[in-house]
């Protein structure tokens, strides 16, 4: 039976366009879904839309609109992003569908069940744009109005709400963090909420009554799902959950992205309740970094988010792909600018890779027809650059499973690097002149390991790699990672395409 894999983005809220931060989450998570995939597991890969709450319903009011027919038509441009970025998610969730209701009421309904949930009054500070209750210590007082350190203004509510037993949780996260060290990724956001929840953890006020936008609390019809809940349970909404059926194997192997952002609502409140409704916990939580533009935080009053179509349509997919996910380690902060990213493309992808590729393949059509000229013998291997595209896969493995995805695309980029050394100290265009086999050895060499590159980068250039395996004439079903060891080398007499160019440079 093959291994399984559930990767999941945050669901979007659709107050707002798409911008480059959301293209970074799907894209991570794409680029590990086609990685696994690759690796025979089965995958499930959701991503979606959070719908509801009083953020969504005050931009329907603003703009004019009422909240189902906008969440119609903002949920469509997530949708459309995700074509754009040719994402091979397997399920597209929107918190307003049948579906979802009917695995928040049993979500729901299972806390009760479990004594988990009591009524009471909220009163205390509440921020829209986070969708998060606030405590004054976690504020800052500016004048006589407080903010949290985003510098959001939080209002004062105070309503009848149900609330979820979360402070008796606070030893049970702590141990389990203690006993699954990898469950908070990077160490530095673990560190973070083990602090967080030592610190002390109120009892979380799940419902409102002050605005109708949401799913309703059976048998309390004036209350709605606190957004988060709702937003959450999407995760279980997608494997089927209550019936989960077949998919609830997949639910020990989840693995969820996240921004650094929304990691008290991932680590501390979702392990809290999965344990009292007695549910298992994911396998990971994943917290990646924030892009700042041209230094800037990106933010709706500053008007600087970056549209993703339009680099794309700019720069390239594949191009703006590898400079999200090689620019910054995951986890890190990274800042945008598209000098930075012309200078990324140009260095790696045109220069090292796309130059190299190019000028060999067109190199053995002026000079062998485009025929591999050389029959490699595997047995006496001693040359660096097949041994190391044989281990290759090996290390990237690793990184990727350690979610080190810069690092891992790195060391492709090593071995490729070591491959243009390789051209230039063996001089094929000189070599050529008077040693005719010598030279068919070089081009054989760089053109098998020309195929592990093609192989390896699927994940994360999927349209390039593609190109490249089709120039080298790899047939469709022999491009998975099973065939990136030494036994399944180009033969001697193997017909290459005609190269076209790769990447061309950005000026
Ligand atoms: N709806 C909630 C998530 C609910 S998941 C159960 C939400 N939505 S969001 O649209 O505001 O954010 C979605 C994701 O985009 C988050 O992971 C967030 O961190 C990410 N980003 C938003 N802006 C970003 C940057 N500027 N940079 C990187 N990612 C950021 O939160």
């Amino acid at each position: 039976m093959k291994n399984k894999i559930y990767i999941t983005t945050p669901i979007f809220y659709v107050n707002d366009l798409p911008h480059i931060g959301h293209s970074y989450t799907s894209i991570i998570c794409d680029a590990l879904a086609r990685f696994y995939r690759l690796n025979n597991f089965d995958v499930l890969f959701t991503t979606g839309t959070d719908e509801h709450g009083l953020k969504v319903e005050k931009a329907a009011e603003k703009s004019g609109m009422t909240p189902n027919n906008f969440v119609d038509k903002v949920s469509k441009n997530f949708r459309e992003l995700l074509q754009k970025i040719d994402s091979t998610n397997t399920d597209f969730i929107r918190t307003t569908e049948n579906r979802h209701e009917i695995a928040c009421k049993k979500f729901w309904n299972t806390l009760c069940e479990n004594n988990q949930v009591y009524l009471s009054k909220y009163k205390g500070w509440y921020s829209i744009k986070d969708e998060s209750f606030y405590q004054e210590k976690e504020l800052i007082k500016k004048n006589d109005s407080f903010f949290t350190a985003d510098n959001e203004k939080v209002e004062w509510i105070e309503e009848e709400s149900f609330f979820f037993k979360l402070s008796e949780w606070e030893n049970s996260l702590l141990s389990y963090y203690e006993n699954c060290p990898e469950f908070i990724q990077p160490k530095s956001r673990r560190n973070e909420v083990i602090s967080f929840v030592k610190s002390g953890l109120k009892d979380l006020s799940i419902s409102r009554t002050s605005f109708k936008w949401g799913i309703n609390v059976e048998d309390h019809n004036n209350h709605i799902m606190y957004v988060w809940i709702d937003a959450l349970v999407n995760y279980l909404t997608s494997l089927g959950y209550p019936n989960f059926k077949e998919k609830k194997n997949y639910w020990n192997e989840c693995i969820h992205v996240i921004g650094k952002d929304i990691l008290k609502f991932h680590a501390v409140y979702w392990p809290a309740m999965l344990m009292a409704a007695k549910l298992p916990l994911p396998k990971k939580i994943f917290a990646h970094g924030w892009w700042t533009n041209e230094g800037k935080k990106i933010s709706k009053s500053l008007g600087n988010s970056i549209d993703p179509n339009k680099i794309i349509d700019n720069f390239g997919l594949d191009q703006f792909r590898y400079f999200l996910l090689r620019e910054v380690t995951l986890g890190q902060d990274g800042d945008f600018s598209e000098k930075a990213l012309k200078n990324r493309v140009n260095s790696d992808l045109s220069n090292n890779l796309g130059n190299l590729v190019q000028r060999t393949i067109k190199f053995l059509f002026k000079n062998f027809e485009g025929v591999l000229p050389s029959q490699l013998n595997l047995n006496s291997i001693d040359n660096y650059p097949l041994k190391d595209a044989y281990l290759l896969f090996q290390k990237v493995e690793k990184l990727i499973n350690n979610l080190e995805l810069s690092k891992g695309i790195d060391e492709i980029f090593v071995f490729i690097s070591k491959l243009n050394k390789f051209m230039d100290e063996s001089e094929p265009w000189n070599l050529i002149k008077d040693d005719r086999e010598s030279t068919a050895r070089v081009l054989t060499e760089l053109i098998e390991s020309f195929r592990v590159i093609g192989i390896i980068l699927q994940p994360f250039l999927p349209i390039a790699s593609k190109l490249l395996l089709d120039t080298l004439n790899i047939d469709n079903k022999l491009r998975t990672f099973e065939y990136l060891n030494s036994k399944n080398f180009l033969n001697k007499g193997h017909k290459l395409n005609e190269p076209k160019a790769l990447f061309p440079r950005l000026e």
